[in-house]
């Protein structure tokens, strides 16, 4: 590897850091080694009602398959985020909200003033009759009352289930019925870049598929207009009227759940990932700690939306552990310019950041003027999640975006893994632009060939993981079978990430991408059958077939292929209507980047769609597409290699 591709770790790292590398060796070392100790001394770092005696408790074989951390312990994850910071810290800001206008003044929340809001928002929700064990939607904007309702539902108990304010009602409805939720928490509206999303009226287009939905929590934000339908809608700011801001923490099992977050597999419809509460937790905290070596008087930016893990587990549950100073921020990162996020950082003194690749190319394209018009003097750590970044990218950040002064700390992790899992750590590991590098303690990866077999050294696979760690999901809500199906039974007996990746001559690991039929656009997972599935409903539509394809900012784009029904001719229109009928049956992330009318799809004889051809065409690599001899009909590749859409 050229020395240029190699970042040391800096000296004032190495020798500042909370972990340094020999530090890591001995750590990783033994959370393998020995993982009972490990983990129950780890386990200290949270504050239990009953501190736990057992650590990991579990089994990937199918004849006794469990997965049990800390099972005999009891804590209550909000008091961990919020009572025990008292003490020490009610004073210091908890929380700063970053209004998308910019001429808006931010607020601040101090770390008592957060837990009175969350305690008053818990006795809300009890006032509505939410008890322990039931599930709470909320979809909301990134506003703090979104910080607020999570906690509250912590704190009593209920499991919350975040859908990110980008769906539409009809994928907010499957997500209400699925887990069975009779509530939603919402807002009058969002806001995001100067515009407006109809959050309240979209909740009720969805309430007209979801029977099961009796209450509807209305915070207003904007105060855009809105219809309350009396039985059913309660707006925020009136059932909170003298409500008292105390509640006390419920006691819970380490194991009982916290939250239901949906996210796509390569079949069917989105899965609700479930975690509990005090394996999520401790990993929450412990990787927020060492991958961002986390300093009490740290100003923490994590820039994704609570509607996903990283919101989650970044935004609120791992830094407030923490008693961190965490930053939350309503808009986007082009907005009014692509200097907005580099003015935040100047304005809030941020020290850490961290966002996804495609933000950064959105910003990169822009031009560097941008980034130098700012100071950026606070910062002194850059993260990144949610796709490979390209080296491009990387050295963009580091070089401009860091001034070189500052470790890029690329993370790779999943919904599923409940935090990051290979991630360098600043102050011991050597950078490579591309690299998530190693794994973190307790993470024990391995690369299998196609047959299952291990493959050591330098080599490149199918990643999985070989034993639990305590952030790792514990089921897919209401179907028991469907966890141990989707990741335990490609390779028995170890956890199947649905990801490529390459392990280099020095142990580092370099992911390549969903193996699956997932596609990631703009870091957010989507499953190409959802997309599939949506465009088959539309009356003109046959059958749909779609992949990924590579793209600039979004890193993979979504390229459709349709069959129309015959005596349906293509047009200009219809490929416009077809791209809002998906927009609207899922979201605009869905949206495909381009439609292909294709009178036939290539498919074997047995009638399976031959996906590797189509990525090819989408690809645009046709002159590699392999054997297509097995293929009922041939000639139809010829077809679609000569229509492909570019
Ligand atoms: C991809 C987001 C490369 C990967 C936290 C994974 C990454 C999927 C990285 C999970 C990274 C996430 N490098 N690929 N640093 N981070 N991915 O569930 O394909 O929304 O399986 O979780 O994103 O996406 P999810």
């Amino acid at each position: 590897m050229a020395d240029q591709d190699l970042y040391p770790v800096p000296p004032e790292w190495a020798a500042h850091a909370r972990v340094d590398s020999a530090g890591y060796d001995q750590m990783y070392g033994r959370s393998l080694a020995d993982p009972g100790t490990f983990w129950l001394d780890q386990a200290k770092r949270l504050d239990w009602i009953k501190r736990p005696e057992i650590a990991g408790d579990w089994s990937f074989d199918k004849s006794d398959f469990h997965i049990r951390w800390f099972a005999d312990g009891k804590l209550n994850v909000s008091a961990n985020c919020l009572d025990r910071h008292l003490a020490k810290r009610g004073g210091e800001t908890a929380l700063i909200w970053e209004p998308d206008e910019p001429s808006e003044e931010p607020r601040r929340f101090t770390y008592a003033e957060l837990h009175a809001e969350v305690c008053r928002f818990a006795n809300v929700l009890k006032g509505q009759g939410v008890v322990k064990g039931n599930r709470v939607t909320i979809y909301m904007p990134m506003i703090p009352e979104a910080a607020f309702a999570v906690l509250a539902c912590a704190r009593i108990g209920a499991i919350h289930s975040v859908v990110f304010g980008g769906f539409s009602p009809e994928a907010l409805a499957g997500r209400i019925e699925d887990c069975g939720s009779t509530i939603v928490i919402t807002a009058d509206e969002g806001r995001r870049g100067g515009k407006r999303v109809p959050l309240k009226a979209n909740v009720d287009a969805a309430a007209a598929h979801a029977p099961g939905l009796t209450t509807v929590i209305v915070v207003k934000a904007t105060g855009g207009a809105v219809t309350m339908q009396a039985e059913r809608d309660v707006w925020y700011h009136e059932a909170a009227e003298g409500v008292a801001t105390t509640c006390p923490p419920e006691p819970m099992g380490a194991e009982d759940p916290l939250f239901i977050l949906y996210t796509s597999g390569s079949t069917g419809q989105p899965k609700g990932v479930l975690h509990t509460s005090g394996g999520y937790l401790l990993w929450a905290s412990l990787t927020h700690e060492l991958t961002f070596d986390y300093r009490p008087g740290d100003v923490w930016w994590c820039a994704a939306d609570i509607g996903w893990v990283t919101g989650h587990t970044y935004i609120l549950y791992g830094p407030l552990a923490n008693g961190a100073t965490t930053l939350m921020f309503e808009g986007l990162p082009t907005w009014p310019d692509a200097s907005r996020m580099w003015q935040i950082v100047d304005r809030h003194k941020v020290t850490t950041l961290y966002t996804a690749p495609t933000a950064l190319r959105a910003l990169m394209k822009e031009g560097d003027g941008f980034v130098t018009a700012t100071d950026r003097s606070s910062l002194k750590l850059l993260g990144t999640v949610g796709e490979p970044i390209n080296p491009e990218a990387w050295r963009w950040y580091h070089d401009v975006v860091g001034q070189g002064r500052c470790p890029i700390i690329d993370t790779w992790w999943q919904t599923e893994t409940g935090g990051a899992m290979i991630a360098p750590l600043p102050g011991a590991t050597a950078l490579k632009p591309g690299s998530a590098t190693m794994p973190l303690p307790g993470i024990d990866p391995q690369l299998l060939d196609p047959e299952g077999v291990v493959l050591n050294g330098a080599a490149s696979g199918n990643l999985v993981i070989a034993r639990s760690w305590p952030g790792q999901m514990r089921g897919v809500w209401g179907d028991s079978d469907r966890f141990f199906q989707t990741y335990f039974t490609t390779y028995p007996g170890k956890y199947t990430t649905g990801d490529g990746a390459r392990r280099d001559e020095d142990g580092y690991y370099w992911i390549t991408g969903r193996v699956d039929d997932v596609i990631n656009v703009s870091g957010h997972r989507m499953g190409t059958a959802e997309v599939e599935s949506a465009l088959v409903l539309h009356p003109h539509v046959a059958e749909a077939a779609v992949v990924g394809m590579p793209h600039d900012i979004k890193g993979q784009g979504i390229y459709a292929y349709v069959t129309l029904n015959s005596g349906q001719d293509p047009s200009d229109d219809l490929r416009k209507e077809l791209v809002g009928w998906v927009r609207k049956e899922i979201g605009p992330i869905a949206a495909p980047d381009k439609v292909h009318f294709a009178p036939g799809l290539p498919k074997t004889r047995s009638g399976k769609i031959m996906r590797r051809i189509l990525r090819k065409i989408a690809e645009g690599d046709v002159s590699s597409l392999g054997d297509t001899s097995t293929l009922a009909d041939p000639a139809v590749v010829d077809d679609l290699v000569a229509n492909r859409v570019v």
